[in-house]
């Protein structure tokens, strides 16, 4: 999305997909987030950068439910959900992925996709309706295989794919529960130039109607992917901008260009 398009969108009062208000997590005595205020349109790209410990995944942690906040509030769609556990903020349209994988390596990956998608529908599992539902399940894990292509590797073990095919799981994964937004940590970290490049298209490829929020080192993947980027450093977002804006930022460049995050392996 735009800036324009956002700022349409203020006009005609649709309310953001993510909006963030003061939000800060401590742990003990250590602000890993401090007072960010966020707000991301329907539809739009964002990447959120910033150097190791910067507070990223702790936002995501937030966001998500996983953690709660220590002040502040979280909005998605206009609703207040501070106080929401993570299942229901799924059930909202909120899927993610995490940073350490995961996966359950002795399941393949249909199954994995499957359960993911049991997650977020189950709530109480009553067997003969999950029966009659089953089939459609099923396709739906097989059409989130392909989204992500990786539909050739469906009956196969988890354990048996590389690491930028456990990434794609995950996403496919995150996808199946159809999301409205979708918020990925790191998607192309550890990966090979190729698998970057995959990742990257499968970036660029997504349905608009999902709003995408990403975390990632990776610039190139970042920049190509992101329409507006935030950068977070010790627990506050300190620049906000499009791709352009960023590259051209002196902060930015002190702060975290200049430590080499392009990956280059
Ligand atoms: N569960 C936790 N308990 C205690 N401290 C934590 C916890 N999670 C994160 N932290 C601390 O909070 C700070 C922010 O961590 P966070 O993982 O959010 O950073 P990040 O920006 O995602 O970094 P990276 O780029 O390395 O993934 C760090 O100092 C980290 O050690
Ligand atoms: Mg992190």
């Amino acid at each position: 999305m735009t800036e324009t398009a956002a700022d349409e969108q203020a006009v005609a009062g649709v309310a953001p997909a993510l909006r963030l208000r003061g939000v800060g997590r401590r742990f003990g005595g250590l602000h890993a987030v401090r007072s960010v205020d966020l707000e991301v349109a329907p539809g739009e790209r964002r990447a959120i950068l910033g150097p190791n410990g910067a507070g990223k995944t702790t936002l995501f942690n937030v966001i998500a439910g996983d953690l709660s906040a220590s002040s502040g509030s979280v909005e998605l769609f206009g609703q207040d959900v501070t106080h929401m556990p993570s299942r229901h903020r799924a059930r909202l349209g909120l899927a993610r992925t995490y940073q350490q994988s995961r996966l359950l390596l002795g399941l393949s990956v249909e199954d994995s996709i499957y359960l993911s998608i049991l997650g977020v529908a189950g709530g109480h599992l009553r067997p003969v309706i999950l029966k009659r539902r089953d089939r459609a399940i099923r396709q739906r894990a097989r059409e989130a295989a392909r989204r992500v292509a990786i539909e050739h590797k469906l009956a196969e073990l988890v354990g048996s794919l590389s690491h930028g095919e456990h990434r794609q799981v995950a996403v496919a994964m995150a996808l199946a529960s159809e999301p409205k937004i979708l918020m990925l940590d790191e998607p192309a970290s550890g990966l090979s130039r190729g698998e970057r490049l995959l990742v990257t298209e499968l970036l660029l490829g997504l349905d608009r109607a999902i709003t995408l929020i990403l975390i990632e080192h990776d610039m190139d993947v970042a920049l190509r992917v992101a329409e507006r980027v935030t950068m977070m450093h010790d627990g506050n977002v300190i620049v906000e901008g499009t791709p352009d804006e960023i590259r051209a930022n002196e902060l930015v460049h002190e702060l975290y260009l200049g430590r080499q995050h392009y990956a280059d392996e």
